[in-house]
């Protein structure tokens, strides 16, 4: 990909974004030869730093978060030589003339051709803002050069938010010239669905409602809040997770094959499958969707808090921790296959992973091991241990025909001699080289909204609307397993299955 030279400004630059991934991903780019000759990277936030505090700063970040954290500082030195910082009080629109100062004098030191990406990592209040004081100093119109404008999640509080940003965005920049953010995108892993469904024969031919018996994604996170009380009580799993990186997912294991890989292909084809999620009824909501809230426990010795007494967290919040939710797409390849979403923190284990629970042989002429259920499963770890993983039933070597479940692993470790980019150098790389395959389209934002927005509503209306508690460190609450159809079938459990999964 053909990256010119140009210049990243970071609004937000004094925040935890900007030093554990914006730069870190900016420096391994730099360290991979991946810069354009001209750039300097131009940091702005309201803290006051000099640029030499802002750069020591940043190289601490670098020091622990970058691949090439353990680089000879002289190298990290260089880098840092192109990074600057400015200090404006980003509510007031005239002080943005500093930054078109700053950036026309960085102009004359690093050849930046005028092109600019901004990276708004600030809190969504600015969003609207930044783009319009942008604007009023002229540095949103493309004559001398590029500009782009990257925004961070979340975009949108509910549709009605996503709706009016959108509008507010394109009185400023043009559609082309937006990038919404999606980290998820950016996973390797993520990005390798398209290519194991259609670059392979194998898989597409059985990818649909004839083979395919239910469809399981499941993010869960061991963490919990952190130092986040303040944002994600206003948010809770259902807008932090669901309704942009599963949903994400959803649509690149849903969607058809695209005529070519190009942005406007693959973006249309997802955005069909955005469009075909079936609206959840009254009774969908009450039956379909489960949120839950971790509560204290003791974890291997362990005392963990109780959301509710987390910091920032209200003593007597409801906002949910843990979503599972079941609900169909509603066209020719998916009629009739549920589609399991469960997401949640303070889980036993943090990993990421779809499985796609493929339909039973019509007989079972063979004796299966006690214990053993023998489903075909296709796995596709996003993370820990990126990597895919099918289950399939072989014969116990012995007299008789009793058959066990076996693993076909593939593990992206082993593509040891191949450099795996974090998901911020994947995208910043195609912003910077104009592609936004990997970013999404206000339209399609809209529709996921659209999609989780009765949700939001049955909850904030109906007082009733449960909200189970469970402990930290459990697999959250139990009713979760009742929403998949079939006695005999349940969510994965990953943590029980680590040493048979080789994970
Ligand atoms: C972020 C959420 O977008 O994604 C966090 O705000 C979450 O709450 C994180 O922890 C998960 O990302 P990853 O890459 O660790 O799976």
């Amino acid at each position: 990909k053909k990256v010119v030279n140009q210049a990243l400004v970071i609004f937000g630059a004094s925040g935890d974004l900007t030093y554990r991934k914006l730069i870190p991903a900016v420096f391994d780019l730099y360290m991979n030869e991946s810069l354009p000759k001209g750039f300097a990277v131009l940091g702005v936030s309201r803290s006051s730093f000099s640029d030499s505090a802002f750069r020591q700063k940043m190289k601490k970040g670098i020091q622990e978060f970058a691949h090439y954290k353990d680089a000879k500082p002289v190298k990290i030195d260089d880098f840092l030589s192109k990074v600057f910082y400015i200090s404006i009080d980003t509510q007031k629109g005239e002080e943005y003339a500093h930054v078109k100062a700053k950036l026309a004098e960085l102009e004359s030191t690093f050849q930046l051709d005028h092109n600019y990406i901004f990276y708004l990592s600030t809190p969504p209040s600015l969003y609207s803002l930044i783009p319009k004081y942008l604007y009023g100093q002229g540095l949103t119109l493309q004559h001398s050069g590029f500009r782009r404008i990257v925004i961070e999640k979340p975009f949108g509080h509910d549709l009605e938010s996503a709706q009016k940003l959108n509008q507010q965005l394109l009185d400023f920049f043009e559609e082309d010239q937006i990038y919404r953010i999606d980290h998820y995108l950016g996973k390797e892993t993520v990005q390798n669905l398209m290519v194991t469904r259609f670059g392979n024969g194998i898989y597409e031919p059985l990818w649909n409602r004839r083979y395919i018996q239910h469809v399981e994604i499941t993010a869960a996170e061991s963490i919990g809040v952190e130092d986040r009380g303040g944002y994600y009580d206003h948010a809770g799993a259902l807008r932090d997770m669901i309704q942009n990186h599963l949903l994400q997912v959803v649509s690149l294991v849903a969607m058809e094959p695209p005529s070519k890989i190009s942005a406007d292909d693959i973006r249309y084809e997802k955005m069909k499958v955005f469009r075909a999620l079936r609206p959840f009824t009254k009774l969908d909501l009450k039956n379909n969707v489960i949120r839950g809230q971790y509560t204290e426990a003791t974890v291997r010795g362990k005392q963990l808090k109780g959301y509710r007494e987390e910091k920032d967290v209200k003593k007597t919040s409801r906002t949910e921790t843990y979503v599972a939710m079941k609900f169909f797409i509603d066209n020719w390849r998916w009629e009739g296959v549920p589609f399991y979403l469960r997401t949640g923190k303070r889980l036993p284990t943090r990993v990421s992973e779809i499985v796609i629970h493929f339909k039973p042989s019509p007989t079972r002429l063979f004796k299966q091991t006690e214990g053993d259920k023998g489903e075909n499963l296709l796995i596709l770890r996003i993370h820990p241990d990126e990597g895919i993983l099918l289950k399939t039933g072989m014969k116990v070597p012995g007299s008789g025909y009793e058959m066990k479940s076996v693993n076909m692993d593939f593990h992206y470790s082993e593509l040891n001699d191949h450099y795996i980019p974090g998901a911020y150098e994947r995208l910043l790389t195609d912003c910077m080289a104009g592609d936004n395959t990997l970013y999404m389209q206000g339209v399609a934002v809209e529709e996921t909204w659209k999609f989780v927005q009765p949700i939001l509503d049955y909850w904030e209306e109906d007082k009733d609307a449960p909200l189970h508690g469970y402990p930290a460190g459990s697999w959250g609450p139990d009713c979760a397993d009742d929403l998949i159809d079939g006695k005999e079938n349940i969510w994965r459990y990953p943590c029980k299955n680590l040493a048979e999964d080789g994970v």
